[in-house]
């Protein structure tokens, strides 16, 4: 809390939590994600695809976690990647590494590294904290998501070669094989959707969240004391070989027999969290990643 701000949307309790969260959905919401970021997204994944051939390799992190950083920036501060270095996001890394430090607020300590780059944001009035967060959760999970999903589809030619059918079979149906993707098309990705639940519930790209018991509960024959802190993780479901037979193997045809959680988050699906507090921006990630295989494998090797 500390790092992120105390008016941070994580931080905040009750109907300001909630009015926050109505905020968010105004700009990531289905509407917008239909009407405005289907396309966003598309030209900036077409333009990245095409500016990574003159190199004679990527590293997918980076080079993605740079052209999900552009789509957010785009639509909250009005960021040009084109006009300028390209690099902001870069500002970001140090918060990472901060996240998960031990809070020792003392020169060299990654915590303290990450508070002092927070100053440097604050001071060029870029970040208030509801920003500051929606341009940390954006890019650093959705460029992980891909990054994962590239690694897993890279060591499965069956499972490549089934999203390539499926994207190609699109591609084939329009009048114009470039025009822009559109909704219904998007919609009716299926395997690709279960590509990138598979690819998530494997990557546990948010490793843990927090939770503090504000009363006493009982559960499951436990007693949980007020007060207490809780971390809940994720992979223990997700792993779990009588949730998901051979978890540890990529199956994405496993989602086929199992209903993909409504709405992003189910007892056996947890990547987005959950309840109260699931990620706003999971329809967002979603897509960014459906649109972003669509160009890859339509166009590239
Ligand atoms: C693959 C990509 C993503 C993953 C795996 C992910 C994961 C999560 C998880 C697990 C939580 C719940 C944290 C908790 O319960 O403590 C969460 C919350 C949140 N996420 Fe995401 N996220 C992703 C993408 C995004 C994107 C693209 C945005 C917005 C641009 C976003 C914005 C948020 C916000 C604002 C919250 C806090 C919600 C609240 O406290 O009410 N996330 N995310």
């Amino acid at each position: 809390m500390r790092i992120m701000g105390a008016d941070c949307i994580i931080a905040t309790l009750g109907t300001f939590h909630k009015h926050l969260r109505t905020l968010v959905l105004r700009l990531f919401g289905p509407e917008n994600l239909r009407m405005v970021l289907l396309h966003e997204i598309q030209q900036t994944a077409q333009a990245n695809l095409l500016s990574w051939l003159d190199h004679p390799s990527i590293e997918v992190k980076e080079a993605t976690s740079s052209m999900i950083f552009s789509i957010t920036a785009k639509r909250l501060i009005s960021y040009d990647s084109s006009s300028s270095d390209g690099k902001l996001w870069k500002q970001f890394d140090a918060f990472l590494q901060g996240l998960l430090a031990f809070p020792l607020y003392i020169p060299g300590t990654a915590f303290y590294k990450c508070m002092q780059e927070k100053k440097t944001l604050m001071n060029e009035k870029i970040a208030l904290d509801l920003l500051f967060l929606l341009l940390f959760a954006g890019f650093e999970t959705t460029s992980s998501g891909i990054t994962a999903t590239l690694k897993f589809l890279s060591s499965d030619p069956k499972a490549l070669q089934e999203l390539k059918e499926e994207q190609n079979n699109i591609r084939k149906r329009r009048a114009n094989p470039d025009s822009e993707i559109t909704w219904e098309e998007y919609k009716s990705m299926k395997f690709t959707s279960h590509v990138i639940h598979e690819a998530l519930r494997l990557a546990n790209i948010a490793p843990v969240m927090f939770r503090k018991a504000t009363d006493e509960v009982h559960i499951k024959g436990y007693t949980i004391p007020k007060g207490s802190k809780i971390m809940v993780n994720p992979s223990s479901i997700h792993l779990d070989p009588t949730i998901y037979k051979d978890p540890n193997a990529f199956n994405p045809w496993r989602w086929k027999d199992t209903t993909e959680p409504v709405g992003g988050s189910s007892k056996e699906f947890m990547a987005f969290g959950g309840g109260l507090r699931l990620c706003v921006g999971a329809d967002f990630a979603k897509l960014q990643m459906a649109i972003f295989l669509h160009c890859l494998v339509t166009k590239y090797r």
